[in-house]
């Protein structure tokens, strides 16, 4: 991580141009050709910290999804999890689920600003991605609940959200026959409570992992997954951009918070954790199926990914005290910009139906 940051004083444009002036120095040298030396005059530049290829090497997949120690997978709780995640009949009105605002057609997000909770209240931040949270301790924008166990709750029984209390949820659930036995399967020492509810829908969403994009395969030595525009793009975000200060690893973020400037009254993190530099503080978003998911940031507020890059190269909009200094004016020229946003869209896996669930019936025989 340090070395990243210390290497963002240097100029990954430079280093592009210095790059094809060696090539040309050695093949006029080559060639015989005397002018060669006009180019050996250029002073030496200042090179990215690592190499591309070392530069690759921070970005590779994990090889399995952490579970809960208390919470382990099975393939009963994935299947009733990704149920009830559908079923509207987890709310007051029955007619929201959680799908409604975590859509699988465009990575788990919802398309909207701000989304639409019960009876059309609008919600007070943008709906995220549900990709890669298996990996994330701190879940929400400000990170005030505990893995996705201890986010489930919340959004079923708040009544801007889905407006169903606890218990109502379980009377429901229960007179439903087919998932008695779901539960049943999935939970066999004690059936249908809202902690099994809680532990299905977590244990399917840990299992919301993006897919295999260009971006996997280029580091996996094919040269030809990505185009050039994207391998700098790659290589600016690593370097002058400082992207990769916070969006890092394999899922590009370091799930941790930063006030990046953005001109909202939103006090974020501090809410939960009384730090300065958690004012306007908010999680930092995963960056894998980034094309799919406009609009952008945890108020919605920018429409496509060319002007999230404009964001960053203005240093932020807002400078208050607590704005992050990893985010500062970058001085990208447009062509540059253009390819960090080249390089973020080779991280989209090709586009692939999601079969969403048949769910169970009510009991229709009188009882
Ligand atoms: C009305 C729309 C809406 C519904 C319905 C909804 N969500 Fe969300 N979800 C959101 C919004 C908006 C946020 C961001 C809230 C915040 O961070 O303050 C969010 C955040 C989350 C997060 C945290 C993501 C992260 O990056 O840490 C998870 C997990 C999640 N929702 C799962 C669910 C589940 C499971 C359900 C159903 C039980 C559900 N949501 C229902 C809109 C919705
Ligand atoms: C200081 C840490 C930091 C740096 C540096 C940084 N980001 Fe971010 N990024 C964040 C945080 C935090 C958010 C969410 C901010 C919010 O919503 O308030 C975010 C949001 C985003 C989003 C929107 C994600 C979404 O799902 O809404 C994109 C895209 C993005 N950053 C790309 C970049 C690029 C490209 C760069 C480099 C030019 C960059 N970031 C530099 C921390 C950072």
């Amino acid at each position: 991580m340090e070395m990243i940051r210390r290497d963002a004083a240097f100029s990954a444009g430079t280093w592009f141009k210095t790059a094809p002036a060696v090539a040309l120095t050695v093949l006029l040298f080559t060639g015989g050709l005397g002018i060669a030396l006009v180019c050996a005059q250029t002073p030496p530049q200042p090179k990215p910290w690592k190499t591309l290829a070392e530069y690759k090497k921070d970005y590779g997949r994990p090889a399995s999804v952490p579970y809960l120690a208390d919470n382990p997978y099975s393939p009963e709780k994935a299947r009733l999890g990704e149920m009830l995640f559908f079923d509207p009949r987890l709310s007051g009105s029955n007619a929201i689920s959680c799908a409604s605002c975590h859509l699988p057609g465009i990575a788990w997000s919802d398309g909207v600003p701000k989304s639409f909770g019960h009876a059309g209240t609008v919600h007070v931040r943008n709906s995220p991605t549900l990709l890669n949270l298996a990996w994330t301790e701190q879940t929400a924008w400000d990170g005030r609940t505990i893995e996705l166990e201890g986010h489930v709750k919340g959004p079923i029984a708040n009544p801007r959200v889905m407006n169903q209390p606890h218990d109502q949820l379980i009377t429901e659930l229960s007179a439903i026959g087919g998932y008695r036995t779901l539960f049943k399967a999935a939970f066999p020492s004690d059936g249908i409570t809202i902690d099994n509810v809680v532990k299905a829908i977590a244990v399917f969403e840990r299992g919301l992992v993006s897919g295999e994009a260009p971006f996997d395969r280029w580091i996996a030595g094919n040269e030809r997954a990505i185009s050039e525009p994207a391998k700098r793009g790659f290589l600016l975000f690593n370097t002058k951009a400082n992207c990769a200060a916070c969006h890092s690893g394999w899922s590009f973020t370091d799930s941790s918070f930063y006030d990046i400037g953005l001109a909202d009254a939103d006090e974020g993190r501090i809410k939960i954790l009384n730090l300065p530099s958690m004012s306007h503080a908010f999680k930092t978003p995963t960056l894998r199926e980034i094309g799919r998911t406009a609009p952008y940031m945890h108020d919605g507020s920018i429409p496509d990914l060319t002007r999230v890059v404009e964001h960053y190269n203005r240093g932020g909009d807002v400078k208050r005290e607590s704005l992050s200094t990893d985010v500062r004016p970058l001085n990208l020229s447009k062509a540059e910009i253009a390819d960090i946003v080249e390089f973020m869209l080779t991280l989209s896996a090709p586009a692939k139906p999601y079969p969403v669930p048949v769910l169970p019936m009510i009991d229709h025989a009188a009882r």
